[in-house]
């Protein structure tokens, strides 16, 4: 099945026709900028645009939005618009583009795809995959089953919520050397693998395709082993687009 995934970041809103099979994008990804301010009938018009660039695929689309989601409707917002908080986000994108909707955390999402089709294929016991992007998300899965919508990149470390110290956004907007960036990044991750002792860490986000200039570094802070996740940006429309083909919500 070739079905629509869509991505809300905090930067960007990305989309592409994901072959739910295999992972594979079926066309290029489209990417707008996120609108600023973000709110929900801002986004709502980029959404119905990137569904105006692939008229042939049809059915049922798969949405992420950067916080908690449950049940389609929204309820958290740190790097969004806050009028999205208590939105009811997959009932509204029905009713603005006329088709099925389902709308998951973003980092779930990535996380559904890595563990089908990248870096945590088989992978049996306590996976975490990292997302490192606006700010920092988290999926975790036991053999394979999804507990969702963990808020990891909000732990607190020495007073401040971890995102707001290693996020992706934060390297480039302070300009930080891979090394300590890779520190701070270290911090999150080991504090997190005292806590839940996983089995596997996967790092995802765009910056996971510079995986050699820091998972070295957060490797010698942190005992469990970590890998990159291998879908990169596509991970969160993919995971997006596979759970619209198995949950398709009127
Ligand atoms: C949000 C998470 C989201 C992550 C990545 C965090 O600020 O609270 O829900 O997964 O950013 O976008």
């Amino acid at each position: 099945m070739v079905l629509l995934g869509i991505d809300i970041g905090g930067s960007g809103i990305k989309g592409a026709p994901v072959d739910t099979a295999t992972g594979e994008l079926r066309a290029e990804r489209s990417r707008i900028p996120t609108p600023a301010p973000s709110t929900p009938d801002a986004v709502t018009e980029v959404i119905r645009e990137t569904l105006g660039k692939f008229p042939d695929v049809s059915g049922p689309v798969g949405i992420t939005f950067p916080g908690v989601v449950k049940s389609g409707r929204v309820l958290t917002a740190t790097n969004v618009d806050p009028q999205w908080l208590g939105f009811e986000a997959a009932t509204f994108f029905a009713a603005k583009v006329g088709r099925p909707t389902i709308v998951m955390n973003d980092a779930d999402a990535a996380g559904i795809a890595e563990m089908r089709f990248g870096a945590g294929r088989n992978m049996q016991g306590v996976v975490v995959l990292l997302t490192l992007g606006t700010g920092i998300g988290s999926a975790v899965f036991l053999d394979g089953k999804l507990l969702p919508n963990t808020e990891f990149g909000h732990i607190e470390i020495r007073g401040k919520d971890a995102e707001s110290r290693a996020a992706a956004r934060i390297r480039e907007e302070k300009d930080l050397g891979w090394q300590e960036w890779g520190e701070k990044v270290g911090e999150v991750v080991a504090r997190l693998d005292t806590l839940i002792n996983p089995d596997l860490f996967i790092i995802g986000g765009g910056v996971s395709r510079k995986a050699d200039k820091f998972i070295p570094v957060v490797q010698s802070m942190v005992k469990t082993p970590i890998v990159p996740a291998q879908l990169q940006n596509a991970a969160g429309l993919v995971g997006a687009a596979v759970v619209a083909g198995e949950n398709p919500v009127a």
